[in-house]
């Protein structure tokens, strides 16, 4: 049985694919079953995956007007061959927000939203899935 949100990767063709709705099928691409991407949360390695998260000022009241999410602590590397291919919030009452990124970009983006963050998902080419909560 699937979960919301889970990842889902196909090793032979590279199809990658986010689970909406949940149901008891196995998923299967190019006559295989798809690999569930597991989202790491503790660095490892020498680049830096997990999400940082800075409160954008307010540009017109007193509350923030929302948040910088960025790939990671270091800047991780946006070339052809090893990029963050997007970046994704959540927030605390079930609000998603996703932005594909592409090489040569900045891994990092803004979410313009008022409401908690609780956690941020980024996908890295190489590296897979990883997230950091923050509640
Ligand atoms: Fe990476």
């Amino acid at each position: 049985m699937t979960k919301q949100k889970q990842i889902y990767k196909c090793n032979i063709c590279g199809n990658v694919v986010e689970v909406l709705h949940t149901g008891v099928g196995e998923l299967v691409c190019c006559n295989e079953p798809m690999e569930l991407m597991a989202a790491k949360n503790r660095e490892e390695g020498t680049e830096k995956h997990l999400p940082v998260k800075e409160e954008l000022p307010a540009e017109s009241c007193a509350v923030r007007d929302g948040f910088k999410i960025k790939i990671g602590e270091e800047e991780h590397p946006m070339e052809e061959g090893h990029y963050i291919e997007w970046i994704e919030i959540n927030t605390v009452e079930g609000r998603s927000g996703k932005k594909f990124l592409q090489p040569g970009e900045k891994p990092e983006v803004d979410f313009h939203t008022r409401k908690e963050v609780a956690s941020a998902r980024a996908y890295c080419n190489v590296h897979g899935l990883w997230e950091m909560k923050w509640s």
